[in-house]
């Protein structure tokens, strides 16, 4: 796989933390106004995907590219804590979904090792915030 193709896929698993940060942040700021306890876990993960996008901005530029930071249309979830936790565990998803599949297909080394450390923390968010669901209460 060409660099070029290799920066492609970043940028398209960098968009996706752009999204998370996002939705994260102001899921968190809404849940922590209401003194819901969600709040402080949606922001604490939300400095994880502050890193993961920091490193994927990294290999990026090491790659010859640039970071597009571009995101998709932000969508929170519906209004409640729990509305919240269950959009953001179908973003964790979706990312652990797109980082298998990157870490696939791409065949430099460097690379797939920090998509792989990625992927795991993904894989404990989704715990965390399944967890944390079913203390919400589905
Ligand atoms: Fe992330
Ligand atoms: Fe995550």
């Amino acid at each position: 796989m060409d660099r070029e193709k290799i920066v492609e896929l970043l940028n398209q698993d960098l968009s996706g933390e752009i999204e998370a940060i996002l939705v994260y942040m102001r899921n968190a700021t809404v849940a922590l106004r209401e003194a819901c306890e969600a709040g402080h876990e949606l922001e604490e993960i939300a400095f994880d995907e502050m890193r993961h996008a920091e490193w994927l901005s990294d290999l990026i530029v090491e790659l010859g590219g640039r970071p597009t930071m571009t995101h998709r249309e932000l969508d929170f979830g519906g209004d409640s804590p729990r509305d919240f936790v269950r959009r953001v565990i179908e973003l964790e998803k979706e990312a652990i979904a797109m980082y298998r599949e990157h870490i696939s297909a791409i065949d430099d080394q460097k690379v797939r090792e920090k998509l792989q450390h990625i992927l795991r923390e993904e894989e404990w968010h989704l715990e965390e915030f399944e967890e944390l669901l079913e203390e919400l209460g589905r």
